[in-house]
């Protein structure tokens, strides 16, 4: 028999200006996998983090199995039984997995005033490897980890506790299938044991597959609650965005042609890693899709091609012969790039909005040595309009924006600076079906301006609905290559990726 978890009643949480929530009622009960979705800014983060402890709120009241319940801090609500895998990177840096997965938890393997380390590191590796990531050495350092292994790291962390409620706030959308696999398996086994989970998500097939409820939240304010039956795309678009969603998603023409022109070149690259023999050429015009698992070497193509790393051997030159040794050389030859890793690697996180869209601009909108504040507020203002990115005003720190709403700035930043090429690594991450759609019919236009696109993603439909031509990448090399074409499916495509 199902009982209630937690209570949530009229629930108000207001940032300065921006309410985001407006008295949300929500029940989660035993058994069940509760799916959040909502567009950009809509609250789900914000609930969530309300439940966790994280944040406090202005007024309303939660409870927990019945018992009022007022989580002092994150640490407090684990106490008691809730834990959160965050949107954002929830892993400390320059310390070992083991410590990461046992920070504030050192007590267990203490005695006499002495951690015993190796203890530690035992208990660290059994509860990666029930969680089907034994791969993950426990002492090595965080740092070494990749995006999707920390991930794990801090679900290991969470899952240490065996919470009654586990919430997982937009993880699986920068997870390979492994990664998604390992936590959908958690979810279900969850559910199974009577527990509880809410599982944010943009992505609509994740969410009918995996849940067993879907709450729909607009603006801070929760509209309705779906159970598995009532789940259908169109019906929770429309209660997302509040209006019958039209236009087509990704590009609707099979056309597939782009210019001859080389426009960037990457020649026998050896990384030292993953990459042994790598060629690529992109074309003027061309959007290229590259996919794979995420150990392939695909995001190592990304940050190769904009210069954050170097080869050992082999080079990235564009067309006029610029070797890409450097970011600022890229970026002074208009080519940008979105980072898989935007809290780490795009954004400054405590710079306002206005002052992460001017970065690669700064030297375009300075007039006679000086910079003027018109100018940085037009670059800004154009951006915020065209990507509705959902702020009070630009000069708000970016930190203070929903996870989409970042990842709107980023690419804001690269479409103000003009770029030529766009270096994109899963750059709909954690961007609502609206905006994801927006952001799919600017892509295409600016291939239709005659620029080029490399469009880094895990997730295949994205890949087969926009690119011109698409490699498919394993162990380093390119494992398959397919022109655009009706004909193209997800499972084609997996095929060479395994
Ligand atoms: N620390 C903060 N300071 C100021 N405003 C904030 C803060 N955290 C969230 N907000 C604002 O509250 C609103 C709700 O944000 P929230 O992060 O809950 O959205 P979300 O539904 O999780 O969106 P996303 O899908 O983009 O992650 C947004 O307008 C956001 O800008
Ligand atoms: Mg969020």
């Amino acid at each position: 028999m199902s009982s209630e978890l937690i209570r949530a009643e009229k629930i108000v949480k207001n940032f300065g200006l921006t309410k985001a929530l407006q008295g949300v009622d929500f029940t989660l009960n035993s058994g069940e996998i509760r799916g959040l979705i909502g567009e950009n800014g809509s609250g789900k983060s914000t609930i969530c983090s309300i439940i966790s402890g994280i944040y406090g709120c202005d007024s309303g009241e939660l409870f927990l199995k019945g018992e009022p319940y007022k989580p002092v801090n994150m640490v407090d609500a684990q106490k008691k039984g809730v834990a959160m895998i965050m949107q954002e990177m929830g892993t400390i840096s320059s310390i070992k997995v083991c410590d990461n997965i046992f920070i504030g938890k050192e007590a267990l393997f203490t005695k006499n005033g002495v951690v015993n380390r190796r203890a530690m590191r035992k208990a660290a590796g059994k509860i990666l490897e029930d969680l089907g990531a034994g791969d993950i050495d426990p002492w090595a350092s965080i740092d070494t980890l990749n995006f999707e292994n920390r991930k794990l790291v801090e679900i290991a962390r969470a899952m240490y506790d065996d919470p009654d409620i586990l919430i997982v706030d937009e993880t699986t959308t920068a997870l390979s299938q492994r990664g998604r696999d390992i936590i959908y398996q958690l979810c279900d086994r969850m559910s199974s044991q009577g527990k509880g989970v809410i599982f944010i998500s943009h992505d609509l097939d994740e969410i009918m597959e995996h849940c067993t409820a879907l709450t729909v939240l607009r603006d801070g304010v929760l509209i309705d609650t779906l159970d598995k039956e009532q789940m259908e795309p169109s019906l929770i678009k429309s209660l997302m965005v509040g209006r019958e969603m039209v236009g087509d998603y990704y590009r609707s023409d099979y056309d597939g042609s782009y210019s001859e022109e080389v426009v960037l070149s990457m020649k026998e690259i050896y990384d030292g890693r993953e990459l042994k023999n790598f060629n690529l050429e992109l074309h003027k015009g061309e959007i290229l899709g590259i996919g794979g698992l995420s150990e392939c070497g695909m995001h190592e193509v990304g940050r190769l091609a904009f210069g954050i790393e170097k080869p050992l051997r082999g080079s990235v030159k564009l067309a006029d012969g610029t070797d890409v040794s450097q970011p600022y050389i890229a970026t002074r030859h208009r080519v940008g790039y979105i980072s898989k890793n935007r809290d780490q690697e795009s954004l400054m996180i405590t710079a306002t909005i206005l002052e992460n869209i001017e970065l690669p601009s700064l030297k375009d909108i300075t007039r006679h040595g000086l910079l003027f504040r018109k100018d940085e507020k037009a670059l800004a203002e154009e951006q915020r309009k065209l990507l509705s990115i959902k702020c009070n005003t630009v000069d708000q720190p970016v930190k203070s924006l929903s996870g989409g709403n970042k990842q709107k700035v980023v690419f804001g930043r690269w479409i103000g600076n003009k770029s030529e090429i766009l270096i994109l690594d899963c750059p709909t991450r954690g961007v609502d079906i609206g905006v994801k759609q927006s952001m799919y019919q600017l892509i295409y236009q600016l291939k239709k301006e005659g620029k080029s696109v490399i469009l880094i993603s895990e997730e295949l439909a994205e890949i087969i609905g926009m690119s011109d031509r698409i490699i498919i990448m394993k162990d380093g090399e390119v494992s398959g290559e397919f022109a655009r074409s009706e004909e193209i499916t997800e499972h084609k495509l997996i095929e060479y990726m395994i």
